[in-house]
């Protein structure tokens, strides 16, 4: 069945440039047009924009879908989880194949595509290296030249599970450079976090406040630190994940004024939620807060939301990884067992309009850059995504500025059942979203359909991650 063309009549258009009057008509899944007093074509949908804004869907470069995780299963599969995105204004997600120490990368990878299959918006897969050795080599070579996966994700924490050490580690991002693949990196110390944990549980703390205290901040800043080094020594471009404090994002302003490619990701999450949710007396309030790196003291708020103002951070994501209260309960008695892991995807829009350009923190189109242009161009997304312009998919956000909803986990969308920003209420609202063309998000109206979504294969080598690869090959000390 083909998609009646659309066309988006009288809104103000907002890229990462500019904003300007212009109408928008997709036709096929794509932008075909972009101009003044568009013509209708025959037997096409007219939808009035009116004094609101049309901008690129949001992309979340940062979410976990279904991921199976200490002992259970994140709770919004792919198909719950990109409906909810969509109901957000955001049209795409990037997210992560994990595979088991010892587990061949290419049958986690596999197993990961069956899952999405049911996703109903696009999705592309960073692929995550928990061991070492020449098949994990060889694997990566496949990923990237054969199934369009660019970038590879290492946990510096997780010891006994996920965790990647220095040798996998350096062995890996070689391997990147060899690919023009970008390393990505989740930043804390694995080794201290654990001896932390054990000192904690030895003394008795055993609830959720012990979370945060098990991964202060120096905890990140020393992985960030050591991962960005790693990358400087090499000669590779890094990408840390989830960033949440001052600690690792002075790692990654300090680098980025040597000339190093650093870039930096923060969550939704960490520029509004402080650490005092971990010292609520209720467990299950407390615990579906627990996610790692943990929400922490209000003073790096501030810093966080400076790096991205200062554009030391380039991309907001969510980690979208949720778990319901049932399975928060697994570490009743003992936090370390308590599955790490929030919500967000269907919020994160609305919140970085709300407290970004609300607040004047950010622009217009510094918001689209953000939520979409900048991962677009680091993953090799762009300008197939996070732009309006002829030829790009037609994967669109119309945005009431003046809207406004109260978040609950009442309402969302989202399959679990608590949500961190329960109660806020944020002004700027998805009320249309376009996803390849389609409409699927009206008013409240979700019509997310189940298998639409599509698998996003990227280019190696081919992208601003990559050049800037090359440029920092040809001046890096290491290279003369
Ligand atoms: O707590 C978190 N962030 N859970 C998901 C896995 C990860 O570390 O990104
Ligand atoms: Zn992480
Ligand atoms: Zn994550």
């Amino acid at each position: 069945m083909t998609t009646p063309a659309i066309l988006i009549r009288g809104g103000t258009v907002v890229d990462a440039e500019h904003s300007y009057r212009a109408d928008v008509l997709c036709v096929d899944g794509r932008i075909s047009a972009i101009g003044e007093n568009l013509e209708a074509p025959a037997g096409s949908e007219v939808m009035d924009a009116g004094d609101r804004y049309v901008m690129p869907g949001g992309i979340d470069p940062h979410t976990h879908m279904q991921l199976p995780f200490m002992g259970t299963v994140a709770s919004d599969d792919f198909y719950t989880g990109t409906a909810a995105g969509l109901a957000g204004g955001t049209t795409s997600i990037i997210d992560f194949v994990i595979p088991d120490p010892q587990q061949s990368l290419m049958e986690a990878f596999n197993t990961w595509r069956g899952w999405a299959e049911k996703a109903a918006a696009d999705y592309a897969f960073h692929v995550a290296v928990t061991w070492w050795d020449d098949s994990v080599s060889r694997d990566m070579g496949i990923l990237g030249q054969e199934h369009g996966v660019q970038s590879f994700k290492h946990f510096m924490a997780y010891k006994n599970a996920i965790m990647c050490d220095d040798e996998a580690l350096v062995n890996s991002f070689s391997r990147c450079i060899e690919l023009g693949a970008l390393p990505t990196v989740h930043a804390e110390n694995g080794e201290l976090v654990f001896q932390l944990q054990q000192q904690l549980l030895a003394k008795g703390i055993t609830g959720p406040k012990a979370h945060p205290l098990s991964r202060p901040p120096a905890v990140e800043g020393e992985a960030a630190n050591r991962a960005i080094r790693i990358a400087e020594v090499l000669g590779t471009p890094i990408y840390v994940v989830h960033n949440s404090c001052e600690d690792s994002l002075n790692a990654i302003a300090r680098a980025r004024g040597e000339g190093q490619r650093v870039f930096g990701e923060v969550l939704a999450g960490h520029l509004l939620i402080d650490d005092s949710v971990y010292l609520n007396d209720d467990f299950e309030f407390a615990a579906a807060h627990v996610m790692s790196p943990p929400f922490r003291p209000k003073h790096h708020q501030d810093a966080l939301w400076a790096g991205l103002q200062a554009g030391h951070l380039q991309t907001t994501a969510t980690d979208h990884c949720c778990f319901c209260a049932p399975q928060k309960a697994a570490g009743k008695d003992d936090f370390t067992k308590i599955p790490n892991g929030c919500g967000g995807v269907e919020d994160r829009m609305s919140v970085l309009w709300h407290y970004g350009v609300g607040s004047g923190r950010l622009t217009p189109s510094e918001f689209v850059r953000v939520t979409s242009t900048n991962a677009a161009q680091i993953f090799n997304l762009y300008p197939r995504k996070g732009a309006v312009r002829v030829g790009a998919d037609a994967d669109l956000v119309v945005w009431d500025p003046n809207g406004s909803r109260t978040i609950s986990a009442k309402t969302h969308h989202q399959n679990v059942d608590f949500n961190v920003f329960e109660g806020r209420t944020v002004t700027g609202i998805a009320t249309q979203t376009l996803s390849n063309g389609r409409l699927v998000w009206n008013e409240g109206d979700l019509r997310a359909e189940r298998g639409a979504g599509r698998y996003l294969p990227r280019e190696l080598g081919a992208g601003y991650a990559q050049a800037l690869a090359r440029r920092m090959a040809q001046t890096s000390w290491r290279h003369g």
